[in-house]
């Protein structure tokens, strides 16, 4: 069945039949305020992070599903009948409505009862609040009495906690009714803020006040969960709307909710508009703001005018490259909804989603250092400061804290990959903006020594000299990239041969980078570290036709063609590859072999074939159903790399082939189950009992290093230090393409034409009419140059 589908300029997603399988979101923020929210409503909001700063509830693991969320209750006050704005959690008449998911916003239609109402959602630039915005019509040729009710269940700090300890946290709420202001407030008087949750009490209380407003007179409110639904009801049933009284008391304890009445009289035709805010004030500037802060959003323009601000800003961010291709979903994920994801999950951190609730653990470090290169090109200086928190989660040994929260808490694990994403993030930086000045900017360690950027890279590049194994790879550690191989060897022992081809590959970047920068006495440490590895490999890892992934206790093999189970594994030949270990014949003669054993009608599997006994000697990959997740799914975040190691090999058709395989649109929605717009963590293999279900959408990697793959590999446009380089690997049958992309200052506007239906190589290019050397077009200094490539 189809649920929904791309806008005609492929700018928004329309679901027209909300009763997705399930909970298809989006997520309304500024970088500080985040409301989460579903085709239906459902989906929490929190301010700075999601286990700390948590204004609303939701439950999970629990049925109904998607409950609750942000609601509007309508009641007609004559004919007593009651449905909500979007079509749950009352749940009537599911043709009548249509969700459409935009940049920033959400927007519910409906026509219910002779009732059209029409409500946006969003959270403005500047403000800690979200606003919903709607618009109520009266379609029927008789006048129409309505009540609204706008409704949230608050949690008011520590989401862990509420989780855990609600029967103690309960006493510590308090919530009222403010009517000179119009508005509800509510706090809580005791706040956790260690990371993991304690029963030990912090001596201190929630930093904020919630509060919840309408720009219409509140007529009357309820403050309790349990006076609003009513015993053995859920929000599909609220007891309260039977006779549509609320009891309008404050609480002190119990279950808190906002709710808010207000009665909206409309003549046959007339309209109306209601616009409800919810949001936080910091208590220390509480007395001084509340006025302020709740009475922002009353007006329409108001609205409307912050509104706009936040599409421009969104604008704003597509702008940094544009693309036109032969096909339109390639277009509308690669201009929109690609970026747009990997923005998203570069100011959620990935801690939150419908899948990972924030509940559990901070930042990333690799998947922060990784993120970071999605805000490189239009907002450097957000990059930069990534950078920088980055850095202070390092010892001056190179180590780094696998996950931290930006209050100081973290924790060391020892994955032996984590230190050197580091040295992704800030290769990256530098190649896009040229800011060789960061190198020198001086960061503290977390052991209380200071260093500069550079000293931070150097520390980590010191790693690949230290703490290798027997065949000279790094020691696996608790894991890898891939956190489920996580007893390989033992409890500290075992070898990854990807983290080789990684450290390599980081290497490699960090030697290019001194090389430009002048500092070529750093270099001649790192070249013994760079070939030492690559003998490494080269000496111990070929396994005949491919790579293997592992040396385990006692030197046995993993990925190898002497297992039974996990043969191959796709990410020691993709960074094979990307790390230019071995000469070209090798490299496709691994990549062939990924594609033989490896490829599948969603895409190519990360591993095969998967696990279906448990080992402990590997860990918590082989404990895993066979063919999800990292035993043997479609794992999308790996597969960007191999379409970049095809795209690195000139094979653009088996490039596209993966790229095309794995778009989010491709599936039955039903079988596919999640959003349709965006990348999910994995798809289920043919390993699988029900091949072909997505899962973990919009929290991963996948969306930044997508977008890599695709402009600066596939298109092949791409950041040097010199210039843009060119060199596309596209399939054959596509005659040509556009890119239009901002760098270093100027706008290139690049035509790509491909008469003679190749897969790679450039004939000539030419910069506004005169022709170049070599591919890498030279810095400009004009604020736009018309570029034209012919391939062949
Ligand atoms: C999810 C983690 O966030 C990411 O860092 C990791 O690389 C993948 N799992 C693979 O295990």
């Amino acid at each position: 069945m189809q649920y929904g589908r791309f806008s005609d300029d492929g700018r928004e997603y329309v679901i027209e039949n909300t009763a997705t399988p399930s909970p298809w979101i989006n997520y309304l923020q500024n970088g500080r305020y985040f409301s989460l929210i579903s085709a239906n409503g459902g989906g929490i909001s929190y301010i700075g992070n999601p286990l700390h700063g948590r204004v609303t509830r939701y439950r999970i693991n629990d049925v109904p599903p998607d409950r609750p969320g942000k609601y509007i209750y309508v009641r007609d006050r004559d004919s007593g009948e009651i449905w909500s704005l979007f079509w749950q959690p009352v749940g009537r008449d599911l043709e009548k409505y249509t969700a459409v998911h935009g940049f920033g916003y959400t927007t519910v239609t409906a026509e219910v009862k002779e009732i059209a109402s029409r409500v946006l959602f969003f959270v403005p630039q500047g403000a800690n609040q979200e606003i919903w915005s709607g618009t109520l019509r009266n379609l029927s040729d008789r006048p129409r009495r309505l009540s609204l009710y706008g409704y949230v269940e608050l949690c008011l700090g520590h989401g862990h906690v509420d989780l855990i300890n609600q029967c103690d946290d309960q006493h510590f709420n308090r919530v009222f009714f403010d009517r000179k202001e119009n508005a509800l407030f509510a706090t809580k008087t005791y706040w956790v803020t260690q990371h993991s949750g304690t029963q030990q009490q912090e001596n201190q209380a929630w930093d904020q006040w919630a509060f919840f407003t309408v720009n219409r007179p509140v007529l009357q409110y309820e403050t309790l969960r349990e006076r609003f639904i009513g015993p053995f009801r859920n929000e599909e049933k609220p007891l309260a709307l039977e006779a549509g009284e609320l009891s309008c008391q404050g609480t002190d304890f119990g279950n808190a909710v906002g709710v808010l009445r207000t009665d909206i009289d409309l003549e046959p035709g007339a309209a109306e508009d209601v616009i409800f805010s919810l949001g936080v004030i910091p208590k220390t500037s509480f007395d001084e703001e509340k006025s302020a802060a709740v009475a922002k959003y009353r007006q329409r323009d108001d609205v409307e005018r912050d509104f706009a601000r936040m599409k421009e800003e969104w604008d704003r961010r597509f702008q940094g490259s544009v693309v036109r291709t032969p096909e339109r979903d390639v277009d509308a994920f690669l201009n929109y909804w690609n970026p747009y994801q990997a923005r998203v999950a570069f100011d959620v951190g990935r801690v939150a989603s419908f899948y990972y609730w924030g509940i559990s653990r901070g930042f990333g470090f690799r998947d922060t250092a990784q993120d970071t290169m999605t805000v490189t090109p239009t907002d450097p200086e957000k990059a930069q400061e990534r950078i920088a928190l980055l850095s202070r989660q390092m010892y001056s040994t190179g180590k780094v804290l696998h996950h931290f929260t930006a209050d100081g808490q973290g924790e060391s694990t020892g994955h032996c990959d984590d230190p050197f994403w580091f040295i992704l993030a800030v290769t990256e930086y530098i190649k896009e903006t040229g800011d060789l000045a960061i190198l020198e900017q001086e960061e503290p360690f977390l052991d209380g020594k200071s260093g500069t950027i550079c000293d931070h890279l150097m520390a980590v590049a010191s790693l690949a000299g230290r703490e290798l194994g027997e065949h000279g790879l790094p020691i696996f550690g608790r894991g890898d990239w891939n956190d489920t191989l996580d007893y390989i060897g033992g409890d500290d022992g075992g070898e990854s041969v990807w983290g080789a081809l990684f450290y390599l590959a980081m290497l490699n970047a960090l030697i290019e980078l001194l090389e430009f920068a002048g500092r070529g006495a750093l270099v001649s440490d790192l070249v013994p570290l760079r070939e030492n590895l690559s003998a490494a490999v080269n000496g111990h890892c070929w396994d005949g036709k491919w790579f293997i992934r592992a040396f385990g206790a006692g030197g046995r093999k993993v990925g190898s063609r002497e297992c039974r189970a996990g043969k191959i594994f796709l990410n020691s030949q993709s960074w094979a590859v990307i790390a230019r270990v071995a000469g070209k014949e090798r490299l496709i003669e691994a990549m062939d072999s990924a594609r033989e054993l490896l490829d599948t009608p969603f895409g190519p599997k990360i591993c095969a074939p998967a696990y279906r006994e448990i080992d402990p000697s590997i860990g918590l990959v082989t404990r895993c159903v066979a063919g999800k997740k990292e035993n043997g799914a479609v794992f999308c975040h790996p597969v960007t790399w191999a379409i970049m190691a095809e795209c690195l090999l000139g094979r653009g058709n088996r490039a596209y082939d993966y790229y095309r395989k794995t778009l989010p649109n491709q599936v039955d929605p039903d079988t596919f189950c999640a959003e349709p717009y965006v990348y999910s963590q994995y798809i289920t293999s043919d390993e699988h009992t029900e091949p072909g279900k997505a899962s973990h959408s919009w929290q991963t990697g996948t969306a930044a290093w997508m977008a890599k793959a695709a402009i600066g590999y596939m298109l092949g446009v791409r950041a040097s230090y010199r210039g843009l380089e060119i060199d596309p690997a596209i399939p054959s049958h596509w005659r040509g393409y556009r890119v239009e992309r901002t760098f270093r200052g100027t706008r290139y506007l690049i035509d790509v034409e491909n008469p003679d239906q190749k897969e790679n190589g450039v004939a000539s290019i030419e910069v506004d009419g005169e022709a170049i050397e070599g591919q890498v077009i030279p810095l400009q200094d004009k604020g736009e140059c018309r570029v034209r490539i012919l391939m062949g």
